[in-house]
């Protein structure tokens, strides 16, 4: 009866239930009122008296096996069948969360558009510029706080140190590559990444976006700047925006100024975001420099052009009332996905 036994609890362990039908199989295999286990119990009753006690033990232990296999493969599918129970097979898939453009991107589209409208052409320039284009043709002479280390990140070529880059600090290289590229009459306008050395805090970060302008033709005036810009942020902001110009320093132009609009939030009004003064203050513009003109070979007497530089965070976090920049960087999906 021992070798019975111990062949049947290898049986039990290697019989393969798969489904509720092999489960009951099983069951009446061993567990039954006529399975193998049971029937040992009345081969039990015939045992000798000194057997009995040894047999009685590992017959237990192998009815416990059968009933414990039997047990959690019940329990096993009878939740299978709960968990099926709650699918419901009617309801409509689950939404896929797509990309969607960053807010940046938008601004961006959006300013292009209104200015590809009257005739602006959109030119690129690199990212990692030449100091030529960034500064020396800029009228930005060596001596300049502008090209202090603090403010830009320098570049140096691993393999000719005598080779210095820097990351742009501001888009108007473009109108230097545009200039040298390009006869008179120009009409354009580049967006993109510049970058400053600068400590992140809530208004600073140290890469942003500029959108530059450049216009060069004969007889181009302060007024067309000023006519530009205007329709600009009346487009942008909404009809009832109003710019005025303060004087600026550039090196690259001359006059100089630093572009304000009235407030759209309280309309000139004054409140919080502009600080109670009723403008806010939205980036620099001026009449290109004689000396700029000079640089990419075009007489300062014949042409005459205006230039501008925007920041393209300020316009949108004051458009949309944010009031940390760095919250456009974090890539949190809850805080894009509601532009
Ligand atoms: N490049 C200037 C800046 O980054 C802005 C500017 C552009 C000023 C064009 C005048 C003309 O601050």
């Amino acid at each position: 009866m021992l070798s019975n036994l111990a062949e049947i609890e290898q049986e039990i362990n290697s019989f393969s239930v798969n489904n509720p039908e092999e489960l009951e199989a099983f069951r009446l295999k061993f567990i039954s009122r006529n399975g193998l286990v049971t029937g040992l119990f009345e081969e039990l009753k015939s045992a000798s008296r000194d057997e009995k006690p040894i047999l009685g033990k590992k017959l237990n232990e192998v009815k416990k096996l059968a009933e414990g296999k039997f047990n959690s493969l019940k329990e096993q599918f009878e939740n299978a069948v709960e968990a099926g129970d709650k699918l419901d097979l009617t309801l409509p898939p689950a939404e896929f969360s797509i990309g969607r453009e960053h807010l940046i991107s938008q601004t961006l589209a959006e300013m292009v558009k209104i200015f590809r409208e009257i005739g602006f052409k959109v030119t690129d320039g690199p990212e990692l510029e030449d100091e030529f284009y960034n500064f020396d043709a800029l009228n930005t002479p060596a001596h300049h706080p502008a090209r202090d280390m603090q403010d830009t990140f320098y570049v140096q070529n691993k393999f000719d140190k005598s080779k210095k880059y820097v990351l742009r600090t501001h888009t108007s290289p473009v109108q230097i590559r545009t200039m040298l590229a390009n006869k008179p009459p120009l009409r354009i306008i580049s967006p993109g990444k510049v970058f400053r050395n600068e400590t992140v805090t809530y208004k600073n970060y140290f890469m942003f976006h500029q959108l530059e302008g450049l216009y060069v033709d004969k007889n181009v005036s302060m007024r067309d700047l000023k006519g530009v810009l205007s329709y600009f942020f009346k487009k942008f902001y909404g009809e009832n925006t109003q710019i005025r110009f303060i004087p600026s320093f550039f090196p690259f132009t001359e006059p100089s100024g630093q572009i304000d609009i009235s407030c759209f939030l309280c309309e000139g009004k004054g409140c919080k975001t502009c600080k109670e003064t009723g403008w806010l203050e939205i980036g620099g513009c001026g009449m290109v420099d004689p000396n700029v003109f000079k640089a990419v070979n075009i007489d300062p007497e014949e042409f005459t052009g205006y230039a501008f530089g925007m920041g393209m965070e300020r316009l949108t976090m004051m458009k949309y009332g944010i009031t940390d920049i760095r919250i456009l960087y974090q890539n949190d999906v809850r805080f894009l996905d509601q532009f």
